[in-house]
Order: structure tokens, then sequence, then C-alpha cells
């Protein structure tokens, strides 16, 4: 099915997706200011943590959606998504040093070390910081198209990180449901664009002889 909004129409549906994003924070907020949560800090450290692959898959499931549905228009909407990635991915962040280590760096990074599961995690956050860094069009321009390309395919290290510290947070309780299932949407994700990239190649190298 044919879907081309114009470009006014696309800026309010991207409009429409940056407010909506807003709403777990909002949620989160709401419920801790009112007093409504029995955990509040493992609630946020959890909401926010969730919240960060979810934009992961939302961000990855942009290229195979427009592939597939031939909705151009959805690349607008890429960047944002995946800037909302790394904004609860902060979040998440700033939660485990406030709410666990009260802003020591110290005992923050004898943490990190000893705890295989968040040493994962906070791989995965370090590696985001370039790809948040270098998202606006001045970048893109600054680095080249093609080595912003490799940059941004750290994402392709990323998710497996992602999924690693949620199944090693999970072990725990010996219930890997979620971790499978988001394992499976991303690697699904992520298996597409190889195959793409791969036909492409190989269309390329067949033209050229
Ligand atoms: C790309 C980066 C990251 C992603 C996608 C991510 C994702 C997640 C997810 C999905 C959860 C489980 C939430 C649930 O139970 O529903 C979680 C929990 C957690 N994450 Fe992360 N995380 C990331 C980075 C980090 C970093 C950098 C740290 C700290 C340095 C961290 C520390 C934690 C902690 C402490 C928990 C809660 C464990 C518990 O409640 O027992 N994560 N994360």
């Amino acid at each position: 099915m044919a879907f081309n909004p114009s470009a006014r129409q696309a800026s309010l549906i991207k409009a429409a997706i940056f407010v909506l994003a807003l709403l777990p924070l909002a949620r989160m907020v709401y419920l801790t200011l009112t007093g409504q949560l029995v955990e509040p800090l493992e609630f946020i450290t959890r909401g926010t943590g969730d919240w960060t692959l979810y934009f992961l898959c939302f961000t990855l499931a942009v290229t195979p959606l427009r592939k597939l549905s031939k909705w151009n228009w959805l690349i607008k909407l890429r960047r944002m998504l995946g800037l909302y990635m790394f904004f609860y991915g902060f979040l998440h962040f700033m939660t485990f040093l406030w709410f666990d280590h009260f802003f020591d760096v110290q005992e923050m990074w004898k943490d990190v070390l000893k705890r295989p599961f968040i040493t994962v995690g906070f791989i995965a956050f370090v590696l985001l910081l370039p790809l948040a860094a270098t998202s606006t069009n001045a970048m893109v321009k600054r680095l080249g198209g093609k080595r912003w390309q490799w940059l941004h395919r750290l994402i392709y290290v990323i998710a497996p990180l992602a999924i690693l510290h949620f199944w090693w947070m999970k072990a725990g309780k010996h219930n890997f449901t979620q971790p499978i299932i988001f394992g499976l949407i991303l690697g699904a994700l992520l298996l597409m664009r190889v195959y793409w990239a791969r036909s492409k190649a190989l269309t390329a190298a067949t033209v050229a002889r």
C-alpha cells in the first residue's frame, strides 16, 4: 500500500512521534513524584533500560520497513529514533551512577568491572557515544558518507552487547523469554541488512564484469 505523505504531513508525523517518545519518561517521573512506586529506583533503572532497547529496535527497523513498504519518507525518522535510543541509554546510565553510586565515579568503576552484565552494558553505552556525536548533517559531511557509514556499523556490535547485557541480567532468575524475543527481533533486523548489502555488492560486481 503506497503512503506518501507530503513534506508537511511527514513533519507532523515526526513531531507526533517526538512527543510520544517522551511519554515513557513522563510516566516514570509522574509515578515517582506521586509516590505510586514501591521500588522507584528499580522501576526507573529497568524502565530506562527497556526503552533504550525498544528504541534500538525501532531505529534498526526503519530501513527494513522502508525497503519492504517502499515508504521512503520513513528515513526521516531514523535519526530521531536513534537519538532517543541514546537519550534513554544516557538516562539509564545516569540512574545507575546517581541512585546506585551517588555520583561516586570510583565506586561506579568498581561495580562496572565486578559485574559482567554491567561491564557489557557499559561497553554498549560507550559505543553509542560516537554514533550520537556524529548524528548531525555537519558531521556526516565532515566524515564523508563512507566513513560515516563504517562508523555507524558499530550498531552491529552494540545490538548483541545489549542482548548479552539483558540475558546476563536475567540469568540470575533463569528467565530468558524476553532476551530471546529481543535477540530474535534484533537478529532478524540485522540479518536483513546484511542480506541486502550482499545482494547490492553482488549486483555491482556483475555489472562491473
Ligand atoms: C545500550 C546500552 C544498554 C541497554 C540497551 C540496556 C538495557 C537494559 C535492559 C533491557 C535492562 C532490563 C530491564 C528489565 O528488567 O526490564 C537493563 C537493566 C539494567 N542495566 Fe542496562 N542497558 C544498557 C546499558 C547499561 C549501562 C551503561 C549500565 C550501567 C553502567 C546498565 C546497568 C543496568 C542495571 C544496573 C540494570 C538493572 C539490573 C537490576 O535491576 O537487577 N545498563 N538494561
